[in-house]
């Protein structure tokens, strides 16, 4: 990745959790509801152990957890965005139910972990934000204990086809937006790295009755910083509910992937 694209992301896109929130809220208000009980029933989190999460941003997993899942973790969060590390370690500070918590600011490329220190890596929708995710994963794999795991979110190619349909609608037929790593790319990567990967699929179905909900979402995209944008976007939503009917659906699915050696 150029080093204009990292920075764009963490002094624009993730400099704070705002448009990060802005895009939860389409998934929280509209999904199934369960996408934290989900991640934390399918991803090994033992008693006691060292769980780095990286590219944590504000923190969103340990926020919300379901009692289910243990106190006692030793929690190692990690994120290019020193915004996002401020915001990670407020909320999370604000629950008084971890004690043993450390945020820093760390880039994959280079995580301030010894060897083989942690029991579970995780890292949830950020590896297609890399520019050499093969690294990435391997940085990941030095940190976590040869029996430990390595847990990967990413989503499949073409999720939310609906929602990138509005994204490309000021844009004529030209596409802006670069297609993220997918899942099924995720998993070749990571099939190159560890001995075995199992796969879990999180299906969804969005329907959007707010078209201010469907707004703020596009609106948070890096397409959105390009003048007169938000406008067109703006059309494109006002015309899709019309459409609809008021509801505006969006087919959703993550892939969990889950790497031991
Ligand atoms: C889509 S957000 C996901 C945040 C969080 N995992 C979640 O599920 O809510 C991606 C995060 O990865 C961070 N990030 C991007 N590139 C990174 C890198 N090279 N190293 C560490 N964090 C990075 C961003 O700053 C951002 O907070």
């Amino acid at each position: 990745m150029a080093d204009s694209e990292q920075s764009y992301l963490r002094d624009v896109q993730y400099r704070f959790p705002d448009r990060l929130k802005a895009r939860s809220i389409l998934h929280n208000r509209y999904g199934r509801g369960d996408w934290f009980a989900w991640l934390s029933s399918n991803i090994p989190l033992p008693l006691g152990g060292v769980i780095a999460d990286v590219g944590c941003g504000a923190g969103s997993f340990w926020a919300n957890a379901p009692q289910s899942v243990p106190s006692n973790l030793r929690l190692r969060l990690f994120d290019i965005s020193q915004g996002m590390v401020d915001a990670a370690r407020a909320s999370i500070g604000a629950m008084q139910r971890w004690h043993d918590v450390e945020v820093s600011v760390a880039d994959v490329a280079a995580l301030p972990l010894a060897d083989a220190s942690a029991d579970t890596t995780i890292a949830i929708h950020m590896l297609y934000h890399l520019a050499d995710p093969a690294s990435g994963l391997k940085e990941m794999a030095r940190v976590t204990r040869e029996d430990g795991v390595v847990a990967v979110v990413l989503n499949p190619a073409g999720t939310m086809a609906e929602l990138s349909a509005l994204a490309r609608a000021p844009f004529g037929d030209a596409d802006p937006r670069p297609e993220p790593l997918s899942s099924e790319q995720g998993m070749v990567l990571m099939r190159g790295e560890f001995a075995s990967v199992d796969v879990v699929r999180y299906n969804d179905e969005l329907r959007v009755t707010d078209p201010v909900d469907l707004l703020g979402y596009l609106g948070s995209l890096p397409i959105a910083d390009k003048p007169g944008v938000m406008e067109k976007l703006a059309a494109a939503v006002e015309d899709a509910f019309r459409r609809s009917d008021g509801v505006f659906t969006i087919n959703k699915a993550s892939e969990l992937l889950i790497g031991r050696r």
